[in-house]
Order: C-alpha cells, then sequence, then structure tokens
C-alpha cells in the first residue's frame, strides 16, 4: 500500500476508535487543534508517564515541575523569542495559499534524496546478491548527478538561513522552479518573516491590560524556576528539572494531522552543567534518549540523528531525533546544548543573580544547559504509525478475514485486559464483572458482552488491548479462563489467580527500562 494511503487509513483510524477527534469538528473545525478521546487520552497518559518515570525515577538528580503556562512578558523578550522566534512565509498570489519558504526548500531536497533512492532501489534490483551498494552510491553517475544537485542547494539553502537572508530564500525558490501544489503556478510573494507566538490580555482595563504569551515552549517556565528548585531542592550540579506541558505556536502551514499542530503538548528536561562540560553531556543526551526510543522496539533501522544546519540562536550545539514516518524521516525530538544563554538573558532583563557556587571549585558560575525536547503528540503520531496494521487472518468459520491491529507495546497500550463472557446468561457475565472488579485496580480492564467472540477480538486489535480473557461454562467448574494474546492470537488456558501476575509482569513500565 502507498505510504499516503497508509497515513490516510491512520487518520481516519484514530478517529473511528476514539484516539482523536477534530476540535470543535460540530462547527467544521479549528485549523490544527485536535482533542484525544477515550483511547487516545490513555495511550497520551502513559506516553507521559514513560518518559516522567524515565527522567524523574530513574536519575535521582532530575526532578519535576509543573510552571503555569501565562508567564511575565518579559521573559519572552530576553529568551528571544519576541525577537526571533519566526518563520520564513511566503504566499503563492494566485492559489492564496500560505506556506514555509524554508519547508519548501526541504521539500525540494527531499525530492533529490527519493529520486537518488529510486536509483538505488532499481539497481538493487537488477544486481541482486551481488550488488554492491556503497561503491554503485560513490560511482553511478546518474546517482553523483543528483547529489551534485542536493550538495549545492543544501549548501546554498544553509547560508541563506544562517544570514537570515529572506531574498535568498525567495530566489532559491525561483532557481528551483518550485510550484504551488495547489495553483501549480511560480507566482510567488516575497519571503517574510512571522512570529510564531500567540497573545492576549491580562487584566480587566483597557488601559491596565498586559499583552501576554501563550508559551511557544515549556522550557522558559524551568529557567525561571531555576533558582527556585536549586535551592528549596538543594540540588547539586549537574541536575536537571523536568516538564510536561502545553505550549502553543501560530503554525503557518499546519499539515500532517498531530504532527504539527497550533496547540501541542511538550516533555522537556533542562539539564544544569558546569560550563565546559556541556557538550560531554550534550552526547550522554543524546544516547540516552535515543535508546528511550529504541526501548519501544519499532526498529533501529527507523531512527536517525539529524544535525542541524542552522543553530537556534541560543544553541552551540543540536541534534533531532527523527523517526521515518509514513511521509518520509521527520523530527520527534530535539537535543540542545543551550549555553548560558537563557539563565544569563534572565539574569539580566530580571535584575537577578542566577549563579551556582560550586563548592568542588570553590567558585560560582551560571550553569549551562543541555536541553531534551520531545512532542506528546508526536510521539503519539510515531506510535500509531509504527503500530497500526492490517493482516489476514482465517476467521472461526474457516474463512478468510482481515484484522486491523494496533501492536502497542503492552505497558502503552489504552487498555491492558478485555474480559468477555461468552454469553449473557448463566452467571457467565457476572463471573466476568467478578474478574475485571479484582483487577481494576491494577490495570485498564474493560467488560464486553456485545456480539462475536471474534467480533471483540477484532475490536480489542483495532485499539491495541493486548489481552484478552473469554469467561465460559467451564470457568464456572474450575476458576480457568481463556487468555489470547493480540500479536500472536494464540491462546492458553489459564488459572484466574495467574492473570494478575502474568498481565503486570507484561504491562509494567518495568519491561521497557529494562532495555534503557
Ligand atoms: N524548547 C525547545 C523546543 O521547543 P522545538 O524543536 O521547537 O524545541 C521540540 O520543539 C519538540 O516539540 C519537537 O521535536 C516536536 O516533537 C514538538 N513540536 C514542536 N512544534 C510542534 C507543533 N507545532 N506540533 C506538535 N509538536 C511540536
Amino acid at each position: 500500500m502507498a505510504q499516503e494511503d497508509v497515513f490516510k487509513k491512520l487518520v481516519a483510524h484514530c478517529k473511528e476508535y476514539g484516539f482523536v477527534f477534530q476540535s470543535s469538528e460540530i462547527y467544521d473545525g479549528l485549523g490544527a487543534v485536535y482533542d484525544y478521546g477515550q483511547n487516545g487520552v490513555e495511550l497520551k497518559n502513559n506516553i507521559k508517564k514513560y518518559w516522567w518515570d524515565s527522567m524523574v525515577l530513574l536519575h535521582e538528580n532530575v526532578v519535576g515541575i509543573d510552571s503555569a503556562i501565562f508567564m511575565h512578558p518579559t521573559i519572552w523578550k530576553a529568551s528571544g523569542h519576541v525577537d526571533a522566534f519566526n518563520d520564513p512565509l511566503i504566499d503563492n498570489k494566485d492559489s492564496k495559499k500560505r506556506y514555509r519558504a524554508d519547508v519548501l526548500i526541504e521539500e525540494q531536497l527531499a525530492k533529490y534524496e527519493d529520486k537518488i533512492e529510486k536509483e538505488v532501489e532499481k539497481a538493487k534490483k537488477r544486481f541482486g546478491e551481488s550488488f554492491d551498494e556503497k561503491q554503485f552510491r560513490e560511482t553511478n553517475g546518474r546517482v553523483l548527478e543528483v547529489q551534485a544537485k542536493w550538495d549545492e542547494l543544501q549548501a546554498r539553502f544553509v547560508k541563506a538561513l544562517n544570514d537570515s537572508n529572506l531574498d535568498e530564500l525567495k530566489q532559491i525558490i525561483i532557481d528551483q522552479e518550485i510550484v504551488c501544489p495547489v495553483s501549480g503556478t511560480r507566482n510567488w510573494t516575497d519571503v517574510r518573516q512571522f512570529n510564531l507566538m500567540f497573545s492576549t490580555e491580562m487584566g480587566s482595563t483597557a488601559d491596565g491590560a498586559l499583552k501576554i504569551y501563550l508559551r511557544p515552549e515549556t522550557a522558559q517556565g524551568i529557567f525561571v524556576n531555576y533558582l527556585n528548585v536549586q535551592k528549596t531542592g538543594r540540588m547539586k550540579i549537574p541536575f536537571g528539572i523536568a516538564q510536561i506541558g502545553k505550549a502553543f505556536r501560530n503554525e503557518i502551514v499546519a499539515r500532517q494531522f498531530i504532527f504539527r499542530m497550533r496547540e501541542f503538548e511538550q516533555m522537556e528536561l533542562q539539564f544544569f552543567v558546569r560550563p565546559g562540560s556541556e557538550l560531554e553531556w550534550f552526547q550522554k543526551w543524546k544516547q540516552t534518549r535515543m535508546n528511550w526510543h529504541q526501548a519501544l522496539g519499532f526498529g533501529k533501522e527507523n531512527y536517525r540523528f539529524h544535525e542541524h544546519d542552522k543553530l537556534a540562536h541560543y544553541a552551540n550545539a543540536a541534534v533531532d531525533i527523527e523517526y521515518r514516518f509514513p511521509f518520509g524521516f521527520k523530527e520527534v525530538e530535539g537535543i540542545h546544548s543551550r549555553t548560558d544563554f537563557d539563565l544569563s538573558q534572565h539574569q539580566e532583563y530580571s535584575g537577578k543573580k542566577i549563579t551556582y557556587f560550586d563548592p568542588e571549585l570553590n567558585e560560582s558560575y551560571v550553569p549551562f544547559v543541555v536541553e531534551t525536547s520531545i512532542g506528546v503528540d508526536r510521539m503519539f503520531l510515531q506510535i500509531m504509525a509504527a503500530t497500526y496494521a492490517e493482516e489476514e487472518v482465517v476467521s472461526e468459520d474457516g474463512k478468510k478475514d482481515m484484522r486491523v491491529v494496533l501492536r502497542i507495546p503492552a505497558p502503552l497500550a489504552p487498555v491492558k485486559l478485555a474480559v468477555f463472557p461468552l454469553m449473557k446468561k448463566d452467571g457467565l457475565a457476572e463471573k466476568a464483572r467478578e474478574i475485571i472488579d479484582d483487577l481494576k485496580f491494577d490495570f485498564n480492564c474493560q467488560y464486553d458482552e456485545k456480539d462475536s467472540i471474534g467480533k471483540r477480538y477484532r475490536r480489542h486489535d483495532a485499539i491495541g488491548t493486548p489481552f484478552c480473557v473469554t469467561v465460559d461454562h467451564i470457568t464456572l467448574e474450575d476458576n480457568t479462563v481463556t487468555l489470547r494474546y493480540r500479536d500472536t492470537m494464540l491462546q492458553d488456558r489459564i488459572v484466574i489467580s495467574d492473570l494478575r501476575s502474568l498481565i503486570a509482569g507484561e504491562v509494567s513500565m518495568k519491561k521497557l527500562f529494562a532495555q534503557l
């Protein structure tokens, strides 16, 4: 199936099974804003728990906070967001559609990459086992020609970004003959900067109202609480502060479902270190975070690091962790070495001293910071994309059937156990409820008595429930049930009293942590 179709199916599945809904849908929706449904919120909470526990429980020098979304407006002046949190936008005069100029150019680069990959794939098929991919990439004329175009464009693009040269960005779009995907024309406006922050007013009187911003990242809430936490927690450098919370960005191009939203959630860690040690810590966190992703078992080949071509105004090193989505490799998480930029700026703008006295060095300094920043929603989309599968199965009556299954790692699955009475009568329903009552404080359980057992399996496969239990007449005699495993569809007859420990071992976060 084409990757575009897979993605369309995924979006439809998210709605049909109560994972994600368009916000304000009955009013025709609100662009790039989404609500999470009954299964979505469970998955989202589990993602957050996986992250929070891996940061705060597993690192004795990391603590968490929950800062307010509204903050003093000077914070955003100090952080540089008022002046520099911009994206370069360009409009097509015919379609009146707006685009990010940098994204149009990135897509052009991706087209060259695709061309190269297609050449490699063709050659692979042609030469079979004897194919030497490295040699082919280094010597094939067609590949070298496209690679040279890529190199030239990339170099020009990076220079334009680093010089903030908007005219050059437009010139690149013209020279590359990039057309608007809607009108198909090259009738472009000039490139302009567009600030991504939402603002509102706080205060009741028109005169006294204060212009404030909805935070575009949670990180600043950590920086301005650095002193509070360091002092009250008696934290010694190196130490970290973790936070999960909403962030808001007025994205110019909001496409690809929950990949780029205007209201989203971040999980961020600011790790405070001695000046001069930041690049070593940057390397450590880079690897720690990659391990966290790969522990989910979605295939190492589907992740890669992407070094930043243009560093943000606060960073001296930056890398993204990218995942292979159905629409290509895209950023899920950013790791930045933010130097002492933020704390120094807040020191200057607030007039408060923000330093750390290092007893080992017997000196005070402004700490340097390594940040890890991941979007909950992007992580959610990654999990849905990685685990969605359509499979041919043989149904109970021997007929071929299709099932849609979400192979979500059991610790993250919205529902852990579904319990089905074979039929409602003969006390089977009561027995099924008894099992749920006994286990409902340990894991998220669901009772289901409607339709055939096969249909009930399908419903739970579609939301990723790892275990289903069927209560039948034999259960009433010997307290055993049929336990059915989502991934293998195999069934076991087991004693009810063994259910708790068997399921607990599989759904515990420890299962994931053991691989970190
Ligand atoms: N504090 C650093 C920071 O905010 P970022 O690279 O702009 O860095 C970090 O954002 C992460 O937040 C991204 O890797 C992505 O997962 C998520 N994110 C950013 N913008 C987003 C958006 N519009 N919608 C959904 N997730 C977003």
